[in-house]
């Protein structure tokens, strides 16, 4: 379909519908715009939702398959990551098929992300790990009022449903980092942390981060001014580190673990 061709934006089912920042419904925006302002920011940011893609379908049968598997995934599940974090994130799995470790998630919600990692990680263990109760506790002055308490609860039963199709995936329901325990002898290619919030997103990276191989990625959702709390947790862990954090477009910023150092997991 051509780049000029406008009719999705206004379609009742958008090609990738807006997303929680996209749109600013969870954040500080929400009830400060009139209700018109909205709606044409929503029609604006469908738009250039619906470019984006087109200009990344624009290159090749690969990219082209890929899109087309995580637009299924989003019809079939809540996924909460534009169609360009939905893709970062799979890159980054493929990419560290060749870094020896487990992969992780924390941040789960319904098993959309979990869905992406399981079509492309191959034999990897994947561990995910989530509440399942929605987000535990919030830091209003850290994290200002862009999330709430319990919010994005969901059915561990119904994402291990999800996800039956897939094997060596393993599931822990709980406060991260108190589950974080049955695998603190692990070592990790591909982190990717959604938790929304400075305390889970801090004890993501003082969790994860000594036990990454050389080479593998920490990814994370959310490392931008509307969510103050994961991008302080970022930017004060990364502060006495030498790996950059590397800022994405849309709203992930990702770290890869330089070698050198040895795994040695404390508790
Ligand atoms: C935005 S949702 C994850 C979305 C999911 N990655 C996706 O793309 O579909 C955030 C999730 O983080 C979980 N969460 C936040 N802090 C947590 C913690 N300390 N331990 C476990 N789960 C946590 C919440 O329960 C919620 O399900």
């Amino acid at each position: 379909m051509p780049n000029h061709c406008i009719i999705p934006v206004f379609s009742h089912k958008p090609l990738f519908p807006l997303t929680r920042n996209s749109t600013g419904m969870q954040g500080p925006i929400r009830g400060r715009v009139s209700r018109y302002k909205y709606e044409a920011q929503e029609i604006f940011g469908r738009f250039l939702e619906y470019r984006k893609i087109a200009k990344m379908r624009d290159q090749g049968e690969k990219r082209e398959s890929i899109l087309s598997l995580l637009e299924r995934i989003r019809e079939e599940s809540e996924l909460l990551l534009n169609a360009g974090e939905a893709y970062t994130l799979y890159m980054c799995v493929n990419s560290t098929s060749k870094i020896p470790g487990d992969i992780a998630e924390v941040g789960v919600y319904r098993g959309g992300s979990a869905r992406i990692i399981c079509e492309v990680k191959g034999d990897r263990p994947l561990h995910l790990f989530d509440t399942f109760e929605g987000i535990p506790v919030i830091d209003s002055e850290k994290d200002g009022d862009a999330f709430q308490q319990g919010q994005y609860a969901a059915s561990l039963e119904e994402v291990q449903q999800f996800l039956r199709g897939y094997g060596n995936v393993y599931f822990y329901k709980g406060i991260f980092p108190a589950t974080g325990k049955a695998v603190k002898e692990q070592r990790f290619s591909l982190v990717n942390l959604d938790v929304d919030v400075y305390r889970s997103t801090r004890a993501g990276l003082r969790f994860f981060y000594p036990r990454m191989a050389p080479g593998g990625i920490i990814l994370s959702h959310d490392y931008c001014e509307s969510t103050p709390g994961v991008k302080r947790a970022f930017d004060e862990f990364f502060s006495d580190k030498p790996e950059p954090i590397i800022e994405m477009p849309g709203y992930q910023c990702l770290v890869v673990k330089l070698g050198g150092s040895r795994h040695s997991p404390k508790s």
